[in-house]
């Protein structure tokens, strides 16, 4: 039994599908990276398995319990944490009360508190009186999944963390990854750039308008192959 799952699981916007039919599974320990193209479906993935967007019951499935149906701070209550796509941080709180906000709804000690993230990345902790606004892009993401890792999540959504970010950012917050799965959660990271998430994941799916059109492990999958799942083989 996988610790995530989803099965044939759709999504709507009004009367628009943006999702059809989509099966991945996430497994204790590993990463799981989606990607795909600008309007795949990859957010509306998350927001499904996050709660942000309500399913058919059994078309998400945690720990065993079907999650579909339940609503997104009931799903974080249990483990499920997400780093959303933008960042979202509340602009007129400090970097410690964003990070606060990461407790509320999950009482649970782990590894994770205001200490070990300023371990993690030891620039939140010198500004950590500084509002959300006063901070570079890469710093706003730490603080995020800062945030997300402060309820001890035993998975940890991350939609496009490295977006708009330096090279050398990039690196300072996938450098964070390894210590996120020691600390004992499981990862499903939405990434645009393929080298970068063939680098981090374990295993690979690609999306294509609402579907998944490529699964395979990081090692396995040729560059070919990708591209055809990731734009279309006739167009490729
Ligand atoms: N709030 C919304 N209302 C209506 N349609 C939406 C909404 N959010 C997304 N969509 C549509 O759903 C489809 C999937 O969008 P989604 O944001 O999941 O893609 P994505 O793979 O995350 O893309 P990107 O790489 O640009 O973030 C797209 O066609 C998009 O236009
Ligand atoms: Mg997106």
């Amino acid at each position: 039994m996988s610790l995530l799952e989803t099965h044939a699981l759709t999504a709507h916007y009004g009367d628009f599908q943006a999702l059809f039919g989509v099966d991945i599974h996430l497994d204790q320990g590993e990463t799981v990276a989606i990607i795909g193209a600008n309007g795949a479906g990859k957010s509306t993935l998350m927001r499904s398995i996050s709660g942000v967007l309500t399913n058919g019951s059994d078309q998400v499935r945690f720990d065993g319990q079907p999650i579909g149906d339940l609503p997104a701070d009931e799903i974080m209550a249990r483990g499920v944490a997400m780093v959303p796509e933008g960042r979202r941080l509340f602009p007129s709180l400090s970097v410690e009360e964003n990070l606060l906000i990461g407790t509320y709804g999950r009482k649970v000690s782990g590894h994770w508190s205001l200490q070990t993230i300023y371990d993690l990345f030891p620039i939140l902790k010198q500004r950590r009186h500084h509002p959300g606004t006063a901070l570079s892009g890469g710093q706003q993401q730490m603080v995020a999944i800062g945030r997300a890792l402060m309820s001890n999540p035993r998975v940890l959504l991350c939609d496009e963390i490295s977006l708009g970010l330096a090279p050398v950012v990039i690196k300072d917050i996938y450098d964070a990854v390894p210590r996120i799965q020691e600390a004992g959660a499981s990862l499903i990271v939405v990434e645009q750039d393929i080298g970068q998430a063939m680098k981090v994941a374990d295993r690979v799916y690609c999306m294509m308008e609402g579907r998944v059109t490529l699964e395979g492990t990081s090692d396995t999958l040729s560059r070919e192959a990708i591209h055809d799942a990731y734009f279309g083989g006739a167009a490729a």
